[in-house]
């Protein structure tokens, strides 16, 4: 089978999960509301009150993991696109992700980077060894590889902290043919540039959200991404 794209390049971020009911982080009701972003996402943060900051994610971790919190149709099309594309033509596939949460492989997706972290995972500070969390993370946790307390830190990326898998993420938008970003506000670097690098490239940038950000795409496609992402995904793997 042949497909219109060579590679395909897909950005999410916190509007895709906003509709299996993860606040977003710059809304009204957003996940900063009751905290400065220094407070609870900077390593500054973190030296100055890890108390505050363990009890900031352990809320977070919480609210994923409660019974209601559930993918939505964005991220499950999404998971279809990867393994249509694999199935049926040569067609390389890139999933990156701005969220902590764990939605996407929920719902299927396994070509996909957390370039923030992942909420369910947590780092020990002096080795950097990386461990799978469900529960609290306290200062009184003792490390599985240091044997220490208080070496753990959430698994996320803070402002001020270089995003991960950067190099290989440059690759692919220097590669792809065709990029998305979906359901973000273009407010946090590099992200926010991923769509000019990709243009630069030569790809096709589309835009798909609630309402204008400002960031220049080709296409802008407006409403909810239980909505304008199955489309998407049904106009791409039509074509196959
Ligand atoms: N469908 C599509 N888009 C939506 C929906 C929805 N149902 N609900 C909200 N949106 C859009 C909003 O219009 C907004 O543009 O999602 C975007 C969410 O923007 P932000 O809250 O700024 O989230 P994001 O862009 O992912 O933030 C980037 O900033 O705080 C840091 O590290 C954190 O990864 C995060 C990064």
């Amino acid at each position: 089978m042949t497909s219109p794209y060579k590679s395909i390049v897909i950005l999410t971020g916190a509007g895709i999960s906003a509709e299996s009911g993860i606040p977003t982080f710059r809304a009204a009701d957003g996940l900063w509301e009751n905290h400065a972003i220094e407070e609870v996402a900077t390593p500054e943060g973190f030296q100055n009150n890890p108390v505050l900051v363990h009890q900031f994610y352990n809320q977070r971790r919480r609210d994923l993991l409660h019974p209601d919190v559930k993918p939505n149709s964005a991220h499950s099309e999404l998971a279809r696109l990867e393994h249509q594309l694999e199935s049926l033509s040569n067609t390389r596939f890139m999933l990156i992700t701005q969220n902590i949460d764990n939605l996407h492989e929920r719902a299927g997706s396994r070509k996909l980077i957390h370039m923030h972290g992942e909420l369910l995972k947590m780092r020990c500070r002096e080795t950097g060894l990386i461990f799978d969390i469900r529960q609290d993370l306290t200062l009184d946790h003792i490390c599985r590889c240091c044997r220490q307390p208080g070496n753990l830190r959430p698994h996320v990326v803070w402002f001020g902290e270089i995003p991960l898998a950067m190099n290989q993420i440059e690759q692919a938008l220097m590669a792809c043919d065709f990029f998305a970003a979906i359901g973000t506000s273009g407010n946090v670097y590099p992200a926010a540039g991923f769509n000019q690098l990709a243009k630069r490239y030569g790809a096709r940038t589309v835009e798909l959200n609630l309402e204008s950000t400002g960031s220049s795409f080709d296409e802008h496609h407006y409403g909810k991404a239980s909505e304008t992402v199955p489309a998407l995904v049904n106009e791409i793997l039509k074509n196959l």
